[in-house]
């Protein structure tokens, strides 16, 4: 790779900063873009501020840009300026509830903001690898369609063709998204069209469940974050159906960006790989009290409510077997108890400065 410049969208966010800091120790010029637009969505606890100061005293050579990915002049000018050798768009409205409340700014972030990243990469740097952070929201509830068999702590897949998780062949059509999921569809498609159509070197990671000790976790986006958050402030979490069995796979973002890396090396053409912790780095709700509870030595103050959030999956973990195949170099490295165990450890110090 020449160059060596990544441009990272969402760069103040839980996977843009880890992208930022893994590459910079790769010895690549780290340039971000975010403009704390997660504040906007969820509020002061959704701000990313914190996360941008961390970068710019940690990263020597690090440059933030204050743009907003919807402004298209101003995109197509910074890429065309840096020529990235890598580009990792990260940044978006990243809730399936909160969207219903705010259409408009969900897709002109999600969709719109990903047709300017790719069209103003395709005007200037084609040839640069274009990774987007997609989510396991594109297949909407259809994965809900599959026969569940419960456990004591768990939903788990009954049917023995998921025995591995869900696999990227799984119909992304004719199931409730939630205005996020459909937002991100467009852009997942766009992302695929611009490496089958014009031969650029794009990806989409439909990711399950992201997370790792820099994600400022609110109640509608960053489940564990959020539930370690509660837990060590006395906040009572409310369980939203489902008895709290519904299970996540859960992926550290060390080990997203290792994979962003490894594409990057070697990258393909218009691919998608569903990208989350696999079964074995999954949990229920209830098995996530039990872990945080571990950690923090605090019990988990917690209400049910029956009423399950709109088209949100009951068994959800990522067949990671693609991923394994095209690039066998990489793998899980982080389990699920050291993330959490990360998490607690990050809360602590961010509660208490
Ligand atoms: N965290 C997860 O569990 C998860 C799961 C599946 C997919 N994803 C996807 O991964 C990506 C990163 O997720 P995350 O958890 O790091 O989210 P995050 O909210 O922590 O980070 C996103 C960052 O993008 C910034 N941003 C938002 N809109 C912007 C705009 N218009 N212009 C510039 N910056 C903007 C925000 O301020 C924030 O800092 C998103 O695309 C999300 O949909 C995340």
């Amino acid at each position: 790779m020449s160059g060596k410049t990544v441009l990272v969208s969402g760069s103040s966010g839980l996977i843009g900063s880890e992208v930022c800091v893994y590459f910079a120790r790769e010895g690549f010029k780290v340039h971000g873009v975010d403009n704390n637009q997660r504040a906007v969505f969820f509020g002061p606890p959704g701000d990313t501020r914190w996360n941008q100061h961390r970068l710019e005293q940690e990263l020597p050579g690090f440059v933030h840009h204050e743009e907003d990915v919807r402004s298209r002049q101003p995109i197509q000018r910074l890429v065309a300026e840096l020529r990235p050798s890598l580009i990792v768009h990260a940044a978006a409205q990243p809730s399936h509830d909160r969207a219903a409340a705010i259409p408009f700014d969900d897709f002109d972030t999600n969709a719109v903001g990903t047709l300017n990243l790719l069209e103003a990469a395709r005007q200037a740097v084609p040839e640069s690898p274009f990774v987007l952070m997609s989510t396991n929201k594109v297949y909407g509830d259809g994965p809900n369609r599959i026969p569940l068999t419960e456990l004591e702590t768990r939903w788990d897949y009954a049917d023995p063709n998921f025995e591995h998780g869900i696999p990227e062949t799984f119909s992304i059509d004719q199931s409730l998204h939630s205005l996020f999921g459909a937002s991100k569809v467009a852009a997942d498609v766009l992302v695929q069209e611009y490496g089958r159509y014009f031969g650029m070197p794009t990806c989409c990671l439909r990711g399950g469940c992201l997370t790792g000790p820099n994600h400022s976790g609110v109640e509608l986006h960053g489940f564990l974050s959020y539930l370690v958050k509660c837990n060590l402030e006395d906040i009572t979490y409310r369980v939203f159906g489902y008895l709290g069995k519904q299970v996540r796979d859960n992926i550290h973002s060390y080990d997203v960006a290792r994979f962003i890396h490894a594409f990057a090396e070697s990258p393909r053409c218009g691919e998608v790989y569903n990208l989350g912790g696999g079964k074995a780095n999954s949990c229920s709700i209830l098995e996530a009290f039990s872990l945080v509870e571990r950690f923090s030595g605090k019990p988990q103050r917690y209400t049910y409510v029956e009423t399950n959030r709109v088209g949100d999956h009951i068994c959800y973990y990522s067949d990671l077997r693609k991923m394994r195949l095209h690039y066998p170099q990489w793998d899980i490295t982080v389990p699920l108890d050291v993330t959490i165990a990360q998490i607690v450890e990050a809360w602590q110090r961010r509660i208490a400065s």
